[in-house]
């Protein structure tokens, strides 16, 4: 720690030499001040890092030394050294802002107990200041404030405390699931569960008794009676992951539900009361699902009492510096230095296009941490270039037939599948139940291709 400075400010020549004796003893460095004015055309060349001044003193006091200070935005750490006489000018000064008063006369023990308080005080306060500002961060977890994000937090700070429900859509990676946990955190509901379920992930029957929770006995293979997601957040709130890919039928029955807000157990002839805030999320446009027959008009309504919309991370730019610091901070910890990102480098993240969002982002962000080792960010890191292609997306199949000239069907679609299923890994950093939910596929079929094309199972 380098060294540090200490102001003593007294009119009394003995004091001051006394004080200085004992302070440089203990390792500080010392200047003294003969009184108020001269302590602050001191601070003013050289700021201290702790004043122990008196507060009797001619021309300007103690007291408008600390008042002068405050005034000026200045909060370095005062003690003030009183007598007994004086102690309610002590503790006038306490409330202009001191943090400690000495009593004369005072002896070593007590100074070093005031000093120590001090910069310890102090540390804890930086540290505290630290973590609430990262508390408060992944409070809302939103980072990023241009204009687009301002928007989705002012509508998370408006609707959060309200029990309405809400629709979240956004491409894949766009942060929907951190926003539907920041809605369940700006809400009363808050200490009560926050209950996720993947529509895409299960088959129909499984993601009916996991809603809705089934008697021991209500199936085949249901050995045990299960509490179902409804009720397991009793008081607090339900998302509804991937809506539109819940089967039409069961649509319907969780329409019921809502509308009635009770459910039944499968097998089960107990109704029960659900009070769960309703929290949804699509990476599909919910108006075009709606006219594709895949989401209920309904259950659409219902759902949709607002939608937040979630801004790609291509239409936002402006936030790519916030989110690659947080990114970083999140994967080397509160601590850790981290490294230069050259301007060249942000240019290069601002430009691409990013098809998989803040998850592509913070996959990109990890690896250039571990190629980089510590060393400022490079181009190379970024390993964006093989990527910098245009998304995969079904129009690839025109060079594909293009380079089969006998049009021979089962090559091409191979390849194709193979490259969708490739791209959909990356895009979700290897993630499969979300990749599944990218490719409209089940786990198992994903299953099945990654071992029939012999693709990389990149780890969850
Ligand atoms: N605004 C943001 N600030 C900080 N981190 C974010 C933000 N948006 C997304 N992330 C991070 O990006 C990753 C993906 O976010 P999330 O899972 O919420 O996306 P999603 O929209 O639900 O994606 P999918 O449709 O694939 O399920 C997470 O690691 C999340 O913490
Ligand atoms: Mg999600």
């Amino acid at each position: 720690m380098s060294e540090r400075r200490v102001l003593v400010v007294d009119d009394e020549a003995n004091m001051r030499r006394v004080l200085e004796i004992m302070l440089s003893r203990r390792g500080f460095r010392t200047e003294a001040a003969v009184d108020g004015r001269d302590a602050l055309e001191r601070m003013a060349e050289q700021p201290a890092d702790l004043v122990i001044t008196d507060l009797r003193m001619p021309e300007v006091n103690g007291i408008e030394l600390l008042r002068q200070l405050r005034a000026a935005g200045n909060d370095v750490p005062v003690i003030v050294i009183t007598a007994h006489g004086t102690l309610e000018t002590a503790v006038e000064a306490m409330r202009l802002g001191a943090c400690d008063y000495l009593l004369r006369p005072f002896d070593v023990e007590a100074l070093d107990l005031a000093i120590q308080r001090v910069f310890a005080s102090r540390e804890v306060l930086r540290r505290n200041q630290y973590l609430r500002q990262e508390v408060d961060r992944r409070w809302t977890g939103l980072v990023g404030d241009g204009r687009h994000m301002r928007e989705v937090q002012r509508l998370v700070a408006q609707v959060g405390p309200t029990s309405a429900a809400v629709l979240i859509s956004g491409e894949t990676g766009t942060g929907k699931e951190v926003v539907a946990r920041a809605l369940h955190d700006a809400s009363p509901r808050r200490d009560q569960l926050f209950v996720a379920i993947n529509c895409a992930a299960l088959p129909r029957d499984m993601l009916e008794s996991e809603l809705f929770g089934h008697e021991k006995g209500a199936f085949t293979g249901a050995l045990r009676q299960r509490v179902g997601k409804f009720e397991l957040a009793q008081g607090g709130t339900v998302f509804l992951d991937e809506i539109t890919e819940m089967p039409i039928d069961l649509q319907a029955k969780l329409l019921r539900v809502l509308q009635e807000s009770e459910v039944q157990r499968l097998g089960g002839n107990q109704t029960l009361r659900i009070d769960a805030r309703i929290l949804s999320a699509t990476n599909r446009s919910p108006r075009q699902a709606v006219q594709d027959g895949r989401l209920r008009e309904d259950l659409y309504f219902r759902l949709n009492v607002f939608n937040i919309p979630l801004p790609t991370l291509r239409e936002r730019p402006e936030d790519l510096p916030a989110l690659v610091e947080h990114l970083m901070r999140q994967s080397l910890g509160p601590s850790a230095p981290l490294p230069e990102v050259p301007a060249e480098v942000m240019t290069a993240l601002q430009r691409y296009r990013w098809p998989g969002n803040v998850r592509e982002l913070r996959n990109v962000v990890e690896r250039a941490l571990i190629l980089g080792g510590g060393r400022a960010v490079e181009l190379r890191d970024l390993r964006l270039e093989q990527d910098a292609a245009p998304p995969a997306g079904p129009d690839m199949a025109g060079p594909e037939a293009a380079a089969n000239p006998d049009l021979r069907l089962d090559p091409a679609v191979e390849a194709l599948e193979s490259r969708l299923i490739t791209e959909a890994l990356r895009r979700t950093g290897g993630n499969k139940a979300r990749a599944c939910a990218l490719l409209r596929i089940s786990e198992r079929s994903l299953w099945y291709k990654i071992k029939k094309y012999g693709l990389g199972t990149p780890p969850d």
